[in-house]
Order: structure tokens, then sequence, then C-alpha cells
């Protein structure tokens, strides 16, 4: 749908209102994906692994989008979202280039947010962003929408430059959802996916904005339950639970991680998002014992069941856990996960995951 609103009145739109401006021309919400995207980028995110698996796919993959240009401007600390975009581009050819501290860029001298973003299309083919503001990432999707350059699709359409949110504000980071997804179904192949089975979601809920999408991403799945095991003041918010009332999904609140462990297909630890806190400064003291993860909670969980975290994680999983060879420990797997799930989702984008499927 052509953006036919001033910004204002765009984000004055409920984010489902959204949507059909938004349609597959950016990356804004976790909501924007059903099942069938779900699935397709699963299976897309495989074919990318197979495909650069084999020098010659890898070659052809690198010529895929030549030529293109992206910037990774995050506003806010990233390691794997940063790098995993960077790899996944670079691996699809594209150019990139980074700006990672607002204060070198003209937005210290006042320039608005919009201005940098039609600064920014006027040069590259994608941005994706990260900014601690919920409002950045559809305000940039209005400013492309609206801009004086538009890029060309290999089929010839002229588009909107592409938004992609690498995390929005303490609610949003789509990308982050679907590798979490991708990783839960590929762990749990070997038993039917997902559907059918009980996720336990650990931590911070309030604030994660990664826990939070993955929440809101569950709901495709057939006969789903959800358990939240959270420290009373970061409880899973009402616009999340109410979400999953609505889509019809069991879920329940449980007192402490460790009794629910024995019910639990999938563990998903989350870090106590404390840079949100008012006195920002006063650091992190430490996770409320009962959601942190001990060795020993291994034997009480089942021998199918991943354990995942978005990371980066502190205290909230007992260091040994690393030195373990349990097959269970996914969340080092999980982060080139999220590479290949960016390169299916940048190719789909582009138009080119055709190319990626052989
Ligand atoms: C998360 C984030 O920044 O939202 N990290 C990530 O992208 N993998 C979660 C976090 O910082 O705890």
């Amino acid at each position: 749908m052509e953006m036919d609103l001033g910004l204002e009145q765009f984000l004055a739109l409920s984010e489902e209102d959204q949507l059909p401006y938004i349609g597959r021309r950016a990356i804004l919400y976790a909501r924007q994906f059903d099942r069938a995207d779900i699935d397709e980028l699963c299976a897309l995110a495989d074919a990318a692994r197979a495909l650069h698996a084999d020098p010659e796919g890898a070659t052809r993959m690198g010529g895929l989008l030549r030529g293109r240009m992206a910037l990774n401007f995050f506003a806010q600390p990233s390691s794997r979202t940063f790098m995993s975009f960077s790899t996944a581009q670079a691996y699809l050819g594209i150019h990139r280039s980074s700006l990672r501290d607002v204060a070198i860029s003209s937005m210290s001298k006042g320039e608005s947010l919009v201005d940098s973003i039609r600064t920014f299309v006027s040069y590259v083919d994608l941005v994706v962003m990260r900014h601690p503001d919920a409002s950045a990432a559809p305000t940039a999707f209005w400013t492309a929408s609206r801009a004086h350059r538009r890029m060309r699709l290999p089929s010839g359409e002229e588009v909107p430059v592409p938004i992609v949110s690498g995390g929005s504000g303490a609610r949003h980071h789509p990308t982050q959802a679907l590798l979490d997804v991708y990783t839960l179904q590929r762990a749990l192949r070997g038993v039917g996916g997902l559907d059918g089975k009980t996720v336990l979601l650990v931590g911070d809920l309030r604030r994660g904005r990664a826990v939070r999408s993955l929440a809101q991403m569950l709901p495709h799945f057939r006969g789903v339950t959800v358990l939240f095991a959270a420290p009373e003041r970061y409880r899973m918010l009402p616009d999340v639970t109410d979400e999953l009332d609505r889509r019809g999904v069991h879920w329940e609140e449980v007192p402490t991680l460790e009794d629910a462990l024995p019910h639990a297909d999938a563990v998903y630890m989350t870090r106590i998002q404390d840079e949100w806190d008012e006195d920002r400064g006063s650091g992190h003291t430490g996770t409320p014992p009962d959601f942190v993860f001990r060795r020993r909670h291994l034997d009480r969980m089942r021998d199918h069941a991943p354990l995942l975290h978005p990371l980066p994680k502190r205290d909230e999983i007992e260091p040994a856990i690393d030195e373990l060879d349990d097959p269970r420990v996914q969340y080092w797997q999980q982060e080139r996960n999220g590479m290949w799930m960016r390169v299916a989702l940048l190719a789909r984008l582009f138009g080119v995951d055709g190319a990626l499927r052989g």
C-alpha cells in the first residue's frame, strides 16, 4: 500500500493497522510473519546453509546482491545482531558500511532522524537499524517510503529502500524471533518440531524485546503451551498475554524455573535488562536465584529439550554449562542460525530467494 499518511498519522496507527503499509517491504514487527512465512524462511535458511557449504554455491551466493550497498545503523550496543547481519550481507555480496555511534554522525549536530534516514537512503539500498526508541523504526520506514530515492529490484520494480529492525525499544526484535523459532524447529526436528510443544520462557519478560517478540510468534504453532517464569517485577505484560488469550494459546505463569523444567520441551533463558532501569548507573546486582539455570537443572530437563538464550548472557546460566558437551545446549548454534536466517530474509527482501533454493 502506498504511503499516503503524514508521519504523525502513520505513527498514530496501531501496529496492526501499519501492517498493510509495510507489506513485505520492511521488517519492523514479529507480527508481520504468519506461519507460511515462518516455514518458508526456515526452509530458505536451510537452503542458504546448504548452498554455502559447497564452494561453487558460496561463490554463486556472493554474486546474488553484488553492487548493493547496506548501512548497519546501530544506535545501541550489539555484537551478534550486528555481526550476523554484516556476515549475511557479505555472503550475499552486499557492500556494507556501519554507523554505530550517533555521536559521530550529524544527529549529534541536531539533525532529525527523518533527515538522517533521507540521507542514508541517498546512498544505500538497505538500512538495518537498532534504536532505543520504539518509534524510530516505523519513523525510518515512513521516511524511506516517502523519500526522493527508490531502489530497483532485480524484477525491475522500484521500491522504497527497505528498513530492517535489528531491535527497537523494549518491545520489538523481529529477526531475533525468527531465528529463535528457526533454532527451535531445528532442535525439535526429531520430535515433530514446535507444534504441540511446551516452551518455558525465563527471566526479564517485561523488558526483553527478544523474548517478547518470540512469545508473539509462538501462537503460529498448533497446540503450543507457553510457560512464563519471571521475578515479580519482570513479569510478562498483558499486551502479550492478552494476545495469547485471543489466539487461544494456553499459557501459565510458574513461580520458578526449576518446577517447570520437567514439563518443558524447550527452555529460553534471558538476561535482566537493566539498561532500562531508572537508575541505570547502578549496574547488575545479580539474577534472582530462582531464575538462574544451573548445571543440575539439565538432569530435570527432557532429553530432547533445547536450552536457548538470545545472548548476551551474564550470570543467568551457570558458566560450567558451556564446558559440557550436551547437545541440548543450543545457544551458540542459535547465533549461527541467526546469520542464516538473516541471509534468508535479505534474499527474500531483494527478490533473489529463488536462487538460494538452487
Ligand atoms: C538482545 C537485544 O539486544 O535485544 N540481544 C540480541 O540481539 N541477541 C537481547 C539482550 O540484549 O539481552
